[in-house]
């Protein structure tokens, strides 16, 4: 297959690459594309250094994947293009996951869902899908009424250059230097912002509305609901989500652990008793995310608080859009 890459030198096109190579896609042909300051900028694939080329209305000649993550103006912009030519499009953007003719993916939930699209199938939001991980198995055992949770989220969500400004920032406090700051309003290292994407008039972000919004798509249930607070913190890689989940049927650990412990893609690491739980430094890198600190919600009817770490970059991006793509 003719694949291209839009946003190929970015933190999340880099980890596409990387995982079409791992997971063997069947690669005929690579296309890399990014703005015309990358043009030229050689990067590795199988052994071969492939040139970035810079993302025109004509790159997608013969291209019959696309992998967009490039931003959501991007997407709007290019994804026609994309599909004129033929092009199934898997788009990491927020652009097109509520529309309803554009199949909004996790493949271990709503695989089935991709075959109606109109050559664009939406990627979802990175803590949405690592949430969905744990939490549609457990729909499945209990049914699902509704959800309270906090997220943990690394910076390397935001890009390239929000890695950046933390190690910047760390290099700079350590020397006793002025704090550069360019990316976020505030601070990161050794800081938390509770601010993550823009914010809404009910005081909700974007970002934390997804979570209900999408989760309603791909689970196909309608009156989910979800109240979360989306938090940026100094982490490179992976997000953690803090969950307490309210059901329709009664919940015991033994039945969660049995429903977790079926699901594909996820582990269980829960021995809180060895310090033993999901920690984001040793899920990045990981394709697999991980749940733990199972417990009884002591203020919910028929409630569960659990932990999910997963890499944002893989299952939230890279690796879901592959897996997408292996589907197509
Ligand atoms: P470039 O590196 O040339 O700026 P990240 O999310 O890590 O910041 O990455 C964003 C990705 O989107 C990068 O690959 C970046 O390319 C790409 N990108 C940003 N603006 C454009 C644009 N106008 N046209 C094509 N690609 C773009």
């Amino acid at each position: 297959m003719h694949v291209a890459i839009v946003g190929a030198t970015g933190a999340v096109g880099i980890e596409m690459m990387k995982t079409l190579e791992k997971r063997n896609f069947p690669v005929g042909k690579l296309t890399l594309l990014a703005s015309a300051r990358s043009a030229g900028k050689p990067l590795p694939f199988k052994g071969e250094m492939i040139p970035v080329q810079e993302l025109t209305e004509k790159s997608f000649a013969g291209v019959d994947v696309a992998l967009f993550s490039a931003g959501g103006g991007i997407s709007k912009q290019y994804a026609p293009f994309a599909t004129q030519a033929g092009a199934v499009v898997v788009d990491n953007s927020s652009a097109f996951r509520m529309e309803a003719d554009v199949p909004l993916v996790v493949p271990e939930v709503n695989g089935a869902d991709i075959k109606a699209n109109r050559g664009i199938i939406a990627n979802p939001n990175c803590s949405t899908a690592i949430t969905l991980m744990a939490l549609w198995p457990l729909h499945q055992a209990f049914g699902v009424k509704r959800i309270f949770a906090s997220t943990y989220q690394a910076v390397s969500g935001t890009g390239a250059q929000a890695i950046k400004e933390l190690e910047d920032q760390v290099a700079a406090i350590a020397a006793g230097q002025p704090v550069p700051r360019t990316v976020y309003p505030h601070q990161i290292a050794f800081n938390v912002l509770p601010h993550v994407d823009s914010f809404l008039e009910s005081g909700y972000t974007k970002e934390e509305m997804k979570m209900q919004n999408e989760g309603r798509r791909i689970m196909h249930h309608p009156s989910f609901k979800a109240s979360v607070t989306c938090v940026r913190v100094p982490v490179y890689r992976a997000h953690s989500i803090a969950v307490s989940a309210e059901f329709e049927r009664p919940v015991s650990i033994a039945a969660a652990r049995e429903a977790l412990a079926a699901a594909k893609g996820l582990d269980i690491l829960d021995e809180p008793a060895n310090a033993k739980y999901p920690l984001p430094l040793n899920v990045a890198g990981s394709d697999n995310c991980q749940v733990g600190r199972l417990r009884l919600d002591c203020a919910l009817d028929n409630g569960l608080a659990f932990w999910v770490v997963g890499d944002q970059l893989l299952k939230g991006a890279a690796l879901n859009a592959v897996q997408i793509a292996e589907l197509i």
